[in-house]
């Protein structure tokens, strides 16, 4: 495996790897756990070459100080990258990336006028802004995304449709710790009271599935916002249930056939998405 910091050492790795190669990229923030393994590991066994890179991208932190406080594991995330058969770790600096200031606006509209959307301002622009940096310096055929930030997904798949780009999307499913709390760097940031009240997420979403096979989806919603609420240490920030597709919120199950469940939730002072598929 080879460690690389800079655009022309990524493409000299690139070209050590031969030509005609399937390269598959794995975007990553790094503080690496079980969900990402996963990514690299499909990735591996689908491509001759894979990428992963470990990028903390400013750009899309509408926070100052979930950016300073963001993990930041590079030799450990490096020595499981190594294990699961990455073959390079593209890990650029601020510059490398941004050799000027990103200035690029993006329109997602509607898929990005919700949810994290809304209460993420500038979110999506910057995922967006480092994601198609990512792909024009890496040039993928493939590249994996995790269905935790199920947002982040759909609007990644509209960047490559809207801008052409030949690359298959991959998406992952939701790795979960045996408690079921779904695996998130942001995990290693929670309090030990955090950590005890973090797996009622996961558990009253999943309760709320067999509930809406007899209810509406308001009262689906009421359900989980209730539950979460019940918990006394959870502090909700949304619960939508939206079509799967469109990521507009429903307001009856026979409008689609892929609804899915989507919160945000503050467990403590660290925030945790998460989501549920009713339908589809
Ligand atoms: O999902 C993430 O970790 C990040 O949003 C991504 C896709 C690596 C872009 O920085």
């Amino acid at each position: 495996m080879k460690l690389v910091e800079t655009v022309t050492g990524l493409h000299n790795a690139l070209d050590a790897c031969g030509q005609g190669k399937k390269v598959g990229l794995v975007p990553t923030m790094g503080a690496l756990h079980a969900g990402h393994a996963s990514l690299v590991r499909r990735c591996v066994a689908d491509n001759d070459v894979t990428v992963v890179s470990v990028f903390v991208n400013p750009t899309q932190f509408n926070d100052k100080n979930d950016l300073k406080n963001y993990p930041r594991t590079l030799d450990a995330d490096c020595k499981l990258l190594e294990e699961v058969g990455a073959d390079i770790v593209f890990a650029p600096s601020v510059e490398e990336i941004y050799p000027q200031a990103d200035t690029r606006i993006f329109d997602f509209a509607p898929l990005d006028t919700v949810m994290e959307g809304v209460h993420r301002p500038g979110h999506f622009n910057g995922v967006a802004q480092v994601v198609s940096r990512l792909f024009d310096i890496v040039k993928p055929d493939r590249a994996y995304f995790g269905e935790k930030d199920f947002q982040q997904l759909a609007i990644i798949r509209r960047l490559v449709s809207d801008y052409g780009y030949h690359i298959e999307i991959v998406p992952c499913p939701i790795v979960r710790e045996a408690d079921g709390l779904a695996m998130s760097s942001r995990n290693t940031l929670l309090t030990a009271e955090g950590r005890q009240h973090a797996p009622a997420i996961h558990r009253i979403m999943q309760d709320s599935v067999a509930f809406a096979s007899a209810h509406t989806v308001d009262e689906t919603r009421r359900f989980v916002e209730d539950g979460l609420a019940a918990d006394g240490y959870l502090r909700a920030e949304y619960y939508e249930i939206v079509d799967g597709r469109t990521l507009q919120p429903i307001a009856d199950w026979q409008e689609t056939d892929y609804a899915v469940g989507c919160v945000a939730v503050f467990c403590g002072d660290i925030r945790l998405i998460d989501n549920i598929k009713y339908k589809g």
